[in-house]
C-alpha cells in the first residue's frame, strides 16, 4: 500500500512541497527555475508517490518529469483550501469568521474570498514578490534574495515617500497627514541627498505593502468582511513588510492574519484536494 503522498505548488518562482512519510508531515521549498533537481530531488526520495501537483508552473513541471500519473489541481481552489486547512489547524477560524479574504502575495499578488465552503478569486496585481526583486536589482545591482531582505530591513522606507503632510503644507490635511500621497513621489529629497540601497530597497518594501493593503482592504470592504489572511512566500522571515501590511490594514479597520506555514497552503489544498466549489453564491 502507497503511504507516500506530495503536493507540489509549483509557483513562478518557488516550488513548494508538503509530503507526508507515515502520516508525518514535512515542507520543502526550491527554486522553480531548477526543476531538473527538484525532479532529481523525488526520485532519490520517494519510491512510488501519490502526488498532486499544482501552480502555474505545475505544466512545466510534468513536462520535464517522470512521474505522469501526477493529478493536476486547480491553483486559486488549492490555495483556498490550503488556507482554510491550516487556519483550522491553528484554532484561527473561530477569530477570521467563516468569510474572509485570501491575498496570496507570490511573484504576483492574487485576492481570493472564502465564503463557507466557497471561494473566488476577486482581482489581483502584477505586484508582488517579483516586483521586489526586480525594483531592487534596478535600483541597487543586488539579486541576492537574503541581501535584499537584509538590506530592505535597515532603511528608511518614508524617505522617497510624499505624505500627505507634504503636499497639504499650510492648511490641515482632510486625511490623516502620516499617509502616503505618493510612494517614490519625494523628487527634491532623491536630488538632495545621497540614498543608500538599505532606502531604495525599503521604500519598495512600503510601497508593495502599502499597495496590496489597499487592494485587499478595498475587496474586504466590498464583501463585507474584517479579516483578511495574508499568505505567500514574500512573507517569509520579512517581519518589515508584515508589520507594514498589518499596521495598515489596521489602521484601515480590518484585521490581518498571518499564519505559519502560509506560504504552502497551494502545495496543502493540492494533497487535500477535498473539492471546495468554485464561485460564492
Ligand atoms: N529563497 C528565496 N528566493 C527567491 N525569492 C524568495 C525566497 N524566499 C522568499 N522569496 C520571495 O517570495 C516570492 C515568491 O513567493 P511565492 O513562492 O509565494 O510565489 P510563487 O508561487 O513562486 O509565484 P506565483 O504564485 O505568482 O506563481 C519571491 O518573489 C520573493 O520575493
Ligand atoms: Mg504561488
Amino acid at each position: 500500500m502507497k503511504n507516500e503522498y506530495i503536493g507540489i505548488d509549483a509557483g513562478g518562482t518557488l516550488s513548494k512541497i508538503v509530503y507526508t512519510i507515515n502520516g508525518k508531515c514535512h515542507y520543502k521549498k526550491m527554486s522553480t527555475a531548477d526543476i531538473a533537481s527538484l525532479n532529481t530531488w523525488m526520485k532519490q526520495s520517494f519510491k512510488q508517490p501519490d502526488i498532486h501537483i499544482t501552480g502555474g508552473k505545475a505544466g512545466a513541471f510534468l513536462h520535464e518529469s517522470e512521474f505522469i500519473n501526477a493529478r493536476r489541481i486547480n491553483e486559486f481552489e488549492a490555495t483556498c483550501e490550503g488556507v482554510k486547512w491550516l487556519l483550522e489547524n491553528n484554532s484561527l477560524l473561530k477569530d477570521t469568521g467563516p468569510n474572509f479574504m485570501v491575498t496570496n502575495v507570490g511573484t504576483g499578488t492574487s485576492i481570493h474570498y472564502i465564503k463557507g465552503n466557497s471561494y473566488e478569486r476577486i482581482g489581483g496585481s502584477g505586484m508582488g514578490g517579483g516586483t521586489l526583486l526586480g525594483l531592487s536589482y534596478l535600483l541597487t545591482g543586488e539579486d541576492d534574495y537574503d541581501t535584499i531582505l537584509k538590506l530592505g530591513n535597515n532603511g528608511n522606507g518614508r524617505l522617497l515617500n510624499l505624505t500627505v503632510s507634504d503636499i497639504y503644507s499650510h492648511e490641515k490635511p482632510p486625511i490623516s497627514g502620516d499617509l502616503t500621497a505618493s510612494n517614490f513621489g519625494n523628487l527634491m529629497q532623491m536630488k538632495q541627498e545621497k540614498l543608500s540601497k538599505e532606502d531604495y530597497i525599503s521604500s519598495v518594501v512600503r510601497m508593495i505593502g502599502e499597495t496590496i493593503t489597499t487592494m485587499s482592504v478595498q475587496a474586504a470592504e466590498r464583501l463585507n468582511t474584517d479579516s483578511i489572511v495574508y499568505i505567500g512566500s514574500t512573507f517569509a522571515r520579512h517581519d518589515v513588510l508584515k508589520n507594514i501590511i498589518s499596521g495598515y490594514t489596521e489602521l484601515r479597520g480590518k484585521k490581518a492574519y498571518f499564519i505559519e506555514h502560509g506560504e504552502y497552503s497551494g502545495a496543502i489544498g493540492a494533497i487535500l484536494n477535498t473539492g471546495l466549489q468554485k464561485t460564492v453564491q
